[in-house]
């Protein structure tokens, strides 16, 4: 189907599912055992129900906020996801500058098909970006990598601390990944073939690159390595979060790898109360310590409903990657597109004509499992 014929970001699913190398299918689609947690993401969004206020002028809606000091068309960034080759050949390099076009930042993986410097070729001027960290086995390679991001100007480094060891994709591993388009780069450039076994699928093949040894005493060293601000990607509870902010971290992503890690774990939208009180009750002060949700984020109102719950913005994956297999960097932007298209007409339905103006109480958690 021509690309106007895109109404949400779920039909860019159905026509990368047509589209996609089977395999690749395999790896971007799989959650982690019976895929629990994958299918629950979106739809605890649901679980979270409206409370609009009425007749608020509602005639211009200004959806731009910052996030992290960067300033963005709406609360949304592109989040890390390995390997975008095995969607479309353009693979990072076309989300950078769908990235570009769309005004969002877009959160580099250290597990890219394309090189740091390729991606970073690809930004026009002024494209601000974050980054994600597999820190390493071998030390010396992640500060190396770190190193370089920092140098590029990049502006947050997220350190992903929920995969010491990978899940069990059964769809992935069904499929013995053999496919080119896989190559792990490593970040000195060099490809990273040799070293993996890719009998067990992309997910395990790629596993040797991170430390399962990293622990809350390593956070110090990360904080040294780098002037970028340092966020941790896969907190799940409120003590981390409190622990987080205590370390001097200057935020924290919540999701479950899209549910791709520990299944039946909690969607990010619903551990975000939890969170959200725990660091109040810390002591922290609005602003200190950014929260982001990742994971089912689907429709504008789910972006609004983690707003509502106190987060800074949220984080989208899989609808980025269907949309570059679908239609390339045009179908990222128009995805973006649909999705800042929906938010609008929540926050003008609600009576919430800026984004600081989406608060708790336009919205019920009453069906979320915490209440
Ligand atoms: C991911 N994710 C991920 N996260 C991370 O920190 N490092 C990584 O290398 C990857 N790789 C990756 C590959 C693929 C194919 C997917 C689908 C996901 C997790 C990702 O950052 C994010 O949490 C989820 O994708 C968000 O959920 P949705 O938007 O896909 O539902």
């Amino acid at each position: 189907p021509p690309l106007a014929a895109m109404l949400n970001s779920f039909d860019f699913e159905s026509v990368a599912r047509e589209v996609m190398e089977p395999q690749a299918w395999g790896y971007y689609s799989s959650g982690g055992d019976d895929e629990i947690t994958l299918r629950d993401n979106h739809l605890a969004f649901q679980r979270i129900t409206m409370r609009p206020r009425i007749l608020v002028n509602v005639k211009e809606i200004d959806l731009t906020t910052t996030m992290l000091g960067i300033p963005c068309s709406l609360p949304l960034y592109f989040t890390a996801t390995a390997l975008a080759k095995l969607a479309h050949q353009d693979g990072e390099v076309a989300i950078v500058k769908a990235a570009c076009k769309a005004g969002v930042p877009y959160m580099l993986p250290t597990l890219s098909s394309y090189t740091l410097d390729e991606m970073l070729g690809a930004c026009e001027p002024g494209q601000e970006l974050y980054a994600q960290l597999y820190v390493n086995p071998e030390r010396s390679r992640s500060e190396q990598y770190v190193r370089k991001l920092e140098a590029a100007g990049v502006k947050a480094l997220f350190v992903t601390v929920d995969a010491p060891q990978l899940g069990r994709r059964e769809k992935d591993m069904r499929s013995k990944f053999t496919q080119q388009g896989s190559d792990v780069q490593d970040k000195d450039g060099d490809e990273a073939e040799g070293e993996v076994d890719r009998s067990q699928g992309a997910a395990r093949a790629i596993s040797s690159y991170i430390d399962p040894s990293l622990n809350w005493d390593d956070v110090p060293w990360l904080k040294s390595i780098t002037k970028m601000k340092v966020l941790l990607k896969g907190v799940q509870c409120g003590e981390d979060a409190v622990l987080a902010y205590k370390a001097g971290l200057a935020g924290a992503v919540l999701f479950n790898h899209g549910g791709r890690q520990l299944d039946t774990c909690r969607p990010g939208i619903e551990v975000l109360p939890e969170v959200m009180e725990a660091l109040r009750e810390a002591g922290c002060k609005p602003g200190e310590f950014s929260v982001f949700v990742d994971g089912g984020i689907r429709r504008g109102a789910d972006i609004f409903k983690a707003v509502a719950l106190g987060a800074t913005g949220v984080g989208v994956g899989r609808p980025v990657l269907y949309a570059l297999a679908s239609y390339g960097s045009k179908g990222i932007v128009r995805m973006v597109q649909m999705l800042q298209d929906e938010l609008q007409m929540v926050m003008r339905l609600s009576g919430a004509p800026n984004v600081k103006m989406i608060t708790d109480k336009l919205v019920l958690t009453t069906n979320l499992a915490d209440h």
